[in-house]
C-alpha cells in the first residue's frame, strides 16, 4: 500500500486521476490540496469535493492553497478545461467541507504525520509544493519522491515550447526541482500517449455507478476537444491520470535521469523545461556557465495499453469498500 497526497488544479484530467486515486486498491489517499491553474482556487475546490463524492471516496482532507502563482497572476485554462473547469458538466454540489488549514499546513501535518514516506503528485501549477518546500524543508525526509505532471522534453502546450503547469509559475517548479527530492517529471512527452479509446469510452458511460460514468462525460470531451488530431487518434487522453497510473505501476514508465532547468527569463519560452540530453559537456559548462546539477528522472516512454488498461480496471471495480 503506498501512502499518496495529490496537489490538483481539478480540472478535467485532474479529476480523472482523482477517481482513479481513490478507486486503486494499492493507493492510499492521504489528503488532497488544491492551487489556483486551469481555474480560479475556488472552483477548483468545489470540483475537487465534486469529484470525490462521484467516486465514492471516504472523508479524504481537501485544504485550499495559492491562489496565485508567486509573481505573476493566475490565468486559468477555461478554452480546454470548460467555463467551470470541469467540462460544464453541472455536476451537483458537494456536501463535503474544506479542512479549515491552509494546503501547505495540511501538506506538511500529512507528510511528517506519515508513518512512512509519501508519494506526492503534483498535478497542478507548483506554488503549493515549493512554498511548501521552502517554509517547512524538514518535509523533504518523509517524501519517498515527487512524480510531478509537467514539463516536456519537446513540445509545449501553453507555448510551443512551455508546458501549462510549469509555464503558469515557473519560479515554484524551479524550486520544486531543484529541492533535493527525488522527482519524477511525467511531461508532456509521455502524457499526449496515454489515452481510451471511443468504444471503451461509450462503455463507461454506460455504467450507471457515478465514478464510472463521470469518467466517460470527462473522457467525451476530451475526445472532443483533441481526438480530430491524428497524433492522438481519436482518442480522450487520460492526461494527469496516467502521473497517477505510473505511481501505481512505475514499470510502465521508461525514465532517464537528466539535469532539468526552467526558463525563468521573460518571453515566449518563459517555462519551458530545458532537460539536458547531451552526451559530452557543452561550451556552457566548459565556460563556467553551467545550468542546474539535478538529477531528474524524466519520462521520455510509456506504456500506453498498459496505462489505459490500468485505468479502466481501476474505475470499474468501484467505490472503495
Ligand atoms: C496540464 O495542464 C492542465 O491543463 C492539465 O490539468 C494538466 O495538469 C497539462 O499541461
Ligand atoms: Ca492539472
Amino acid at each position: 500500500m503506498k501512502d499518496l497526497i495529490l496537489d490538483v488544479d481539478t480540472g478535467v484530467d485532474d479529476a480523472l486521476a482523482l477517481l482513479f486515486a481513490v478507486r486503486h486498491p494499492e493507493l492510499r489517499l492521504r489528503a488532497v490540496t488544491c492551487v489556483a491553474g486551469n481555474a480560479g482556487l475556488g472552483q477548483v475546490v468545489a470540483n475537487t469535493l465534486k469529484v470525490l463524492d462521484a467516486a465514492g471516496a471516504p472523508d479524504v482532507p481537501v485544504s485550499a492553497g495559492a491562489e496565485r502563482p508567486l509573481i505573476e497572476p493566475a490565468r486559468d485554462a477555461g478554452h480546454i478545461h470548460g467555463a467551470d473547469g470541469l467540462a460544464d458538466l453541472g455536476l451537483p454540489v458537494s456536501a463535503r467541507r474544506p479542512a479549515g488549514v491552509p494546503a501547505v499546513d495540511l501538506l506538511r501535518d500529512t507528510i511528517l504525520g506519515a508513518p512512512e514516506p509519501v508519494v506526492v503528485v503534483g498535478l497542478a501549477p507548483l506554488t503549493n509544493l515549493a512554498l511548501l518546500l521552502r517554509a517547512c524543508p524538514e518535509v523533504a525526509g518523509n517524501i519517498e519522491r515527487l512524480v510531478l505532471m509537467g514539463g516536456s522534453a519537446s513540445i509545449g502546450n501553453a507555448t510551443p515550447v512551455a508546458e501549462f503547469n510549469v509555464w503558469h509559475d515557473p519560479e515554484a517548479a524551479a524550486i520544486v526541482m531543484d529541492a533535493g527530492v527525488p522527482v519524477t517529471m511525467y511531461g508532456l512527452d509521455v502524457f499526449y500517449h496515454v489515452s481510451v479509446d471511443a468504444p471503451t469510452c461509450a462503455e463507461l458511460l454506460g455504467h450507471d455507478e457515478p465514478g464510472s460514468r463521470l469518467a466517460g462525460l470527462l473522457l467525451r470531451h476530451q475526445i472532443a476537444l483533441c481526438g480530430a488530431d491524428p497524433r492522438v487518434n481519436g482518442d480522450g487522453l487520460l492526461g494527469d491520470a496516467g502521473a497517477v497510473c505510473a505511481v501505481a505501476d512505475p514499470g510502465g514508465l521508461t525514465t532517464e535521469r537528466l539535469p532539468v532547468s526552467v526558463e525563468l527569463a521573460p518571453g515566449r519560452s518563459r517555462g519551458q523545461t530545458l532537460v539536458d540530453r547531451r552526451v559530452l559537456p557543452g561550451e556552457d559548462a566548459a565556460h563556467g556557465l553551467a545550468g542546474t546539477a539535478n538529477g531528474v528522472d524524466v519520462a521520455l516512454a510509456v506504456d500506453a495499453l498498459r496505462y489505459r488498461k490500468l485505468f479502466l480496471d481501476t474505475l470499474l471495480s468501484g467505490p472503495p469498500a
